[in-house]
């Protein structure tokens, strides 16, 4: 099974942004461990990561021909892109969302995820580990 791991904004400033929130781990750090964890798990992963909404629509498209299944962290864009909400019920791949801050308990403005509506579900407030277990969500959603 090949997995298409996307990294919305800001995700790039891993480490250095806002430590207390989001930890120290730096974005490559955080691959390695996806990395590690997907093989564990038996699945192929590709990680990426884009600051602008549209290579991450693109991106999604893209995914249609390359990969089974996309976890994705669309960022700030989680609270209000209808465009990347759109771009994943446009695609028959099964796509989980994953947040390494718990968003529901946070300010109002970050507690409505409109992506997640669109995903078959959605992981968050365990750090890296949101991703590993939305990576198990994939794999499992695909053994049906
Ligand atoms: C985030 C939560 C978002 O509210 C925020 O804008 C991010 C990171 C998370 O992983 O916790 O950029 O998606």
């Amino acid at each position: 099974m090949r997995v298409l791991v996307i990294h919305g904004p800001n995700l790039n400033l891993l480490g250095e942004r806002q430590p207390e929130v989001y930890g120290r781990q730096t974005l490559a750090e955080l691959n390695d461990f996806i990395a590690t964890s997907a093989r564990d798990l038996g699945v192929d992963v590709a990680c990426v990561q884009f600051n602008s909404e549209g290579a991450i629509i693109d991106a999604i498209h893209g995914a249609r021909s390359a990969y089974d299944a996309i976890v994705i962290n669309p960022g700030a864009y989680s609270h209000y892109s209808y465009a990347i909400a759109d771009a994943i019920a446009s695609i028959g791949l099964p796509v989980v969302e994953a947040h390494l801050s718990n968003i529901a308990g946070r300010e109002e403005h970050r507690r409505t995820s409109v992506t997640a509506a669109a995903c078959a579900g959605s992981v968050s407030g365990f750090g890296a580990r949101s991703y590993v277990l939305a990576l198990r969500a994939v794999a499992q959603i695909q053994e049906k």
